[in-house]
């Protein structure tokens, strides 16, 4: 097969976002839209994109390096189209880049769920020898170019505003996905005009051109028209927001994961699931996430890179974000309601995590437990510690963080401030409202607060009577 170059439009300004970001740049699925069209782009491992940017250029290329880069792309590269005088304007600046042989692929940097199959499909209609179009039936076509046939013959792309009445009745549209052979692209490219309704240089007057030259016409249908949606506006990407959580949830079913209800489910980033895995209404899964067996979450929660292994059990509205040092949390641990995790928490198996605690940067060993209002920061926790109510480490001199090492079989008591660096014997225990400054011996208790005294018949003072 011929070598694919692909050219991805992402030049428009996007007015009707009303928004400072470049429309492209705007999220879906907790990635840019122009992260999943060259995403998809990449599966077909082409020769090279080619992004046509214009308004926010260099915010667009800068963020097309990372896209490429996650894709596995090597070659891609960004071309400025200045002033943007239409679609076909668009394409003639990536020219100088495509080859002479091999078939350009023209994509739209803000129609996001195209699928890879689709593309691949489309390539090969073209068969490196013909114009190939992918088109779409439109119950309200409203806006598009038409596909104009001549009993099944494709004649022309006339667009909304140029189109007569009889033309306008045309359900079937063009998608804005087109596939080229290069060198009759240029050829096409170099004749183009701009004697239109909207005086731009429109990318499918190709069509006639090609017609003109006695070459046949390929029309691609789509049938799933999510595949072709593009965004314009804050509604049209919530809109395909909706339909991608839910492509994406029902294959999680698929796979044999419950979901209490497949349209409150919102993953933006990667969500692996192993069997019998439960999960409750209006949870967000962010970057990486994997639960292992039997892993049952409850409704509300927010889990942002974590790995979660089997059979923990996280109760309704507990929040994890691991960021870049990832979370972990052992086979059978329980958390929440309202618990916390932090970058570095790593929880081994069996470990309790009470509501609102928070554990950042700290290490706790097979079944320590912390239930109730707590904070542990830059802590090394043995096993079966039980680390009281209200108790903290108090990690941060106001300069530099410090650690507490907390042996294993500990008993810390309610309300103690553990002033790192301190370390705690195994077994020994401290008693409530302690403020712990130096090590404590293994084995022993350790008090650090002051004497409760008595005062036998006190007398409470009383109000003076006014003069
Ligand atoms: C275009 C098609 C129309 C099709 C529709 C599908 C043309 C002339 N018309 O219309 O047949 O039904 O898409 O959505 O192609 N862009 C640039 N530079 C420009 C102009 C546009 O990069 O100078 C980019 C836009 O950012 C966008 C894409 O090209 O990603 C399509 O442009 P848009 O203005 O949306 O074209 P439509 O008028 O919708
Ligand atoms: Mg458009």
């Amino acid at each position: 097969m011929a070598a694919v170059d692909v050219v991805v439009m992402a030049a428009g300004k996007g007015t009707r976002m009303k928004s400072g970001l470049p429309k492209v740049l705007h999220r879906l699925g907790g990635r840019a839209l122009l992260a999943h069209v060259i995403e998809a782009a990449a599966g077909l491992s082409p020769r090279r994109v080619v992004v046509v940017t214009g308004h926010g250029a260099q915010q667009v290329d800068e963020a097309v390096q990372g896209f490429a880069k996650a894709a596995g792309l090597a070659a891609c590269q960004c071309v400025l189209q200045s002033p943007q005088l239409g679609t076909g304007h668009a394409v003639q600046q990536a020219l100088p880049l495509l080859p002479e042989d091999g078939t350009c692929l023209v994509l739209n940097g803000d129609v996001p769920l195209i699928e890879t199959a689709t593309l691949q499909a489309l390539v090969a209609a073209c068969g490196g020898e013909r114009l190939a179009l992918l088109t779409v039936d439109m119950p309200d076509p409203t806006g598009y170019g038409r596909i104009v046939r001549a009993g099944e013959a494709v004649q022309a792309i006339v667009e909304h505003k140029d189109a007569s009445e009889a033309q306008r009745a045309i359900n079937e549209v063009y998608t804005g996905f087109m596939a080229v052979p290069n060198r009759l692209l240029r050829g096409w490219l170099g004749r183009i005009g701009n004697d239109n309704a909207q005086r731009e240089y429109y990318l499918t007057d190709v069509v006639e051109l090609a017609v003109q030259d006695g070459l046949t016409v390929t029309a691609m249908k789509v049938a799933d028209r999510v595949q072709v949606d593009g965004v314009n506006s804050p509604l049209q990407l919530a809109e395909l927001e909706r339909a991608y959580q839910l492509r994406g949830a029902r294959a999680l079913m698929e796979a044999g994961v419950r979901l209490a209800d497949p349209a409150r489910l919102d993953v933006r980033g990667h969500l692996a699931c192993g069997q019998d895995v439960e999960i409750d209404v209006s949870c967000v899964f962010e970057g990486e996430v994997s639960l292992g067996d039997g892993v049952r979450i409850g409704a509300h929660c927010v889990i942002a890179n974590a790995r979660i292994e089997a059979g923990a059990l996280i109760r309704p509205f507990t929040h994890i974000d691991g960021e870049k040092l990832g979370v972990e949390v052992g086979e059978g641990a329980e958390l929440g309601p309202f618990a916390r995790l932090r970058p570095g928490a790593r929880l081994g198996a069996q470990v309790h995590i009470g509501n609102f605690v928070e554990v950042k940067n700290s290490t706790l060993a097979r079944g320590a437990k912390a239930n109730h209002l707590a904070y542990l920061g830059d802590a090394t926790v043995g096993e079966r510690v039980n680390y009281g109510a209200g108790s903290i480490t108090a990690n941060y001199d106001g300069a530099n963080k410090h650690r507490t090492v907390i042996e294993a079989d500990v008993h810390v008591g309610s309300n103690c401030v553990l002033v790192a660096p301190v370390t705690l014997g195994a077994g020994g225990t401290v008693g409530a409202g302690s403020t712990i400054t130096k090590d404590t011996p293994a084995g022993a208790l350790s008090v650090a607060r002051g004497k409760q005294v008595t005062i036998a018949n006190w007398q409470r003072p009383v109000k003076k009577p006014r003069a």
